[in-house]
């Protein structure tokens, strides 16, 4: 069949996946190829058994597959043949030399550029999908530029909202596109061919286009925002814990006025994720590398609550637990770093599985998706770490619950079956006030939610 159109993502992860099957199932008249050099992860996307747990993302691929979606390890063919190429690799946050824990790592990326310099014969469309610091599209182009082929690549950026758990239907249902460009003729012309693919399900006020450098700092704001937010609100949990204030009366309360609106003002463990602590840091590099450390340091703050929180959860369990927990059995109910994923990227539960550890408790780790994962974040950690999927064989002589993700499933789990099972006293820690703690403290458990007064047996 001859497609009208070629588009290629470099990198099958958590962006590029999802995204190119979106498009794939909605421009049937496109070719999509989808590369990574990762060839497990390639043989797992040829497979019902995807590399990604994402809700509804197994239908989408099955059903064009074979069709107009490729999954492939030839990058160079890719390129060759592509019109456009959207770039979807991984940016995490440098773990070495100048900008250590703070800059991304653009060494994936930079590879990417020079290889589509390498073997492109014509010109192309490039679209960075890759949550990269401001002004990266810059240095893209001066790469891409570099060729002696007389090739132009017009660079475009269209950073991805897709929230991990809900990939698909966001992708289907986006609040909107964002797509920068060059306000040059040729800068407007591939932004309106990009806008072209998403016409065909978004409505047209919902793509909204603009300058290169805006759409960068977007993403970097709104996942800024978001986690704002979250801060704001775990802050806010730390003082009801002190004033018998409930913390989801206040975010009820809070959330109702239109202007504030109701969502992500859930107290938590903390949040993580692959993007906010990594968006935010790369904000705050902007910042200080321009001078401006009043803005950097009004972001960081978001960045040290959220540690503050996870340091608070821990320190609250053993504290509770008698000031000792050595030896002790704790089930964590839930690794991934929210609900429906199995990704452990930045994810509460790592800090808390570590400071546990060291504290010489015995942990069991349970989550329906997350434990390949988990099992690789903790695989340097010295101490006692079993894994088990089944919650109520997890709990069994354990003296201690903390819920570390907030999973549907744990919602309706027959405590008063794992309290039987426990040892006593038994302690539930609820890192994200999801179960019913009167119910929890009438079965016989001591209860410890987050910002609301806690219930427990002792005189
Ligand atoms: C985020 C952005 O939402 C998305 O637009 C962007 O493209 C990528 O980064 P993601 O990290 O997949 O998406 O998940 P998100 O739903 O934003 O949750 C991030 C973290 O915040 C999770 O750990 C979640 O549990 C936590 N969270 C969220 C809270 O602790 N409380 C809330 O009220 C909401
Ligand atoms: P994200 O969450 O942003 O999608 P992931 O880490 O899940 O990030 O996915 C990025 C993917 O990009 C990985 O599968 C990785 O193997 C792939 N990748 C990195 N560099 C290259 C490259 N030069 N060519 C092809 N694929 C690459």
């Amino acid at each position: 069949m001859k497609f009208a159109k070629n588009i290629l993502c470099i990198g099958a992860g958590y962006v590029g996946g999802p995204t190119m099957a979106v498009i794939a199932a909605k421009c049937p008249g496109c070719k999509v190829t989808v590369v990574d050099v990762n060839e497990e992860r390639i043989r797992r996307w040829n497979s019902d058994d995807l590399p990604i747990f994402e809700p509804g993302l197994l239908d989408v691929v099955r059903s064009v597959r074979g069709r107009n979606l490729f999954f492939s390890n030839d990058v160079v063919e890719g390129i060759r043949a592509a019109d456009i190429i959207f770039v979807s690799v991984n940016t995490p946050t440098k773990t070495f030399g100048h900008g250590a824990g703070m800059a991304s790592d653009l060494q994936y990326w930079e590879k990417t550029a020079h290889e589509i310099v390498a073997h492109a014969d014509r010109s192309k469309i490039i679209v960075e999908k890759s949550t990269l610091p401001v002004r990266t599209a810059e240095a893209m182009e001066c790469i891409l530029q570099e060729n002696k082929k007389g090739i132009h690549f017009e660079v475009i950026s269209n950073p991805e909202f897709l929230s991990e758990g809900s990939a698909v239907k966001d992708l289907l249902e986006p609040d909107r596109v964002l797509i920068g460009s060059r306000q040059t003729e040729s800068g407007r012309k591939a932004a309106q061919e990009i806008a072209a693919i998403f016409a065909h399900w978004v409505a047209a006020d919902k793509i909204i286009t603009s300058n290169l450098w805006s759409a960068e700092l977007s993403k970097l704001v709104a996942n800024a925002f978001l986690a704002q937010r979250i801060s704001s609100i775990n802050a806010v949990s730390a003082l009801c814990e002190k004033t018998d204030a409930d913390v989801a009366e206040i975010s009820f309360a809070v959330g109702s006025d239109t202007r504030i609106g109701p969502r992500f003002l859930n107290a938590s463990v903390g949040f993580g994720g692959s993007c906010f602590k990594k968006d935010i840091l790369n904000l705050v590099y902007i910042c200080r590398s321009y001078d401006l450390n009043e803005v950097a340091d009004y972001w960081q703050a978001v960045i040290e609550i959220n540690e503050y929180q996870q340091e608070r959860f821990v320190r609250k369990i053993i504290k509770e637990m008698f000031n000792t927990i050595v030896g002790k059995k704790i089930v964590l109910l839930g690794f991934a770093f929210k609900a429906n994923t199995g990704d452990t990227r930045e994810s509460p539960g790592i800090f808390v599985a570590g400071k546990l550890l060291e504290e010489r408790a015995q942990l069991v780790i349970s989550d329906p998706q997350a434990l390949e994962n988990a099992r690789k974040e903790l695989s340097g950690l010295d101490g006692s770490v079993e894994y088990e999927p089944d919650p109520y064989r997890a709990a069994v002589d354990a003296q201690a619950i903390a819920v570390i993700t907030e999973w549907d499933i744990y919602r309706k789990l027959d405590f008063a079956k794992i309290f039987a099972s426990m040892r006593k006293p038994a302690f539930l820690f609820d890192g994200r006030n999801i179960l019913d703690h009167q119910k929890l403290f009438q079965i016989g458990f001591n209860v410890f939610p987050l910002g609301k007064p806690s219930l427990t047996h002792f005189k």
